[in-house]
């Protein structure tokens, strides 16, 4: 199926199940090489990046940890808004290396608030994986490390992502028809 409604809009399917399987497969297999060795910490950022993150971990083959923070945002807020702060801090991080695992970055407001958090935190070193990127819409220029899929500036859901809560558990992404 390559068209999917959800709620009042239509998507079309951008990049397979089997792409992103594919993807992160060599994603894992690049921090494996570069982060064996290393004290490393996984901070998955929920709710997004839930299904990326266990599918990036269970790859994982050196011993790690992983644990998950939320963002909370202002009310009504987009995704650009201004964002409150990061929720469920339950790891000591200082002197850790941290792969910050999230699920799409856009204008990358989000990424420079969790990266400023880890800093004030005493991280000793930062990491980002996102599994997709919209390199048109990036207003930062904090590196992205491990990047799955540059996709064009359009509304994307499935695979942990959402339209208004709908949509995480397609297995192939969608981007937004017309
Ligand atoms: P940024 O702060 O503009 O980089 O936006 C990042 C956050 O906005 C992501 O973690 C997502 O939660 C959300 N987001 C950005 N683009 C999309 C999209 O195309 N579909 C669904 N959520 C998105």
């Amino acid at each position: 199926m390559n068209e999917i409604r959800i709620l009042d809009k239509n998507f079309r399917e951008l990049i397979t199940e089997q792409a992103i399987k594919k993807r992160i497969e060599e994603l894992a297999r690049q921090i494996n090489i570069e982060l064996e060795g290393k004290d490393v910490v996984f901070l998955g950022i929920l709710n997004g990046a839930f299904l990326f993150a266990a599918d990036l971990f269970r790859r994982i083959e050196f011993s790690a940890k992983i644990s998950f923070v939320k963002l909370a945002s202002y009310e009504g807020a987009s995704s650009s808004g201004s964002i409150k702060e990061l929720i469920g801090w339950n790891e000591d991080i200082k002197n850790k290396t941290i792969v910050v695992i999230e699920d799409i970055v856009d204008t990358g407001n989000t990424i420079e608030c969790i990266v400023n958090e880890l800093a004030i935190r005493k991280a000793h070193e930062v990491r980002i994986a996102s599994l997709f990127f919209k390199p048109s819409a990036y207003i930062k220029d904090i590196r992205l490390d491990y990047v799955g899929f540059e996709i064009p500036n359009d509304f994307v859901v499935g695979y942990g992502l959402d339209y208004n809560g709908y949509g995480r558990n397609l297995p192939s992404v969608y981007a937004l028809v017309g």
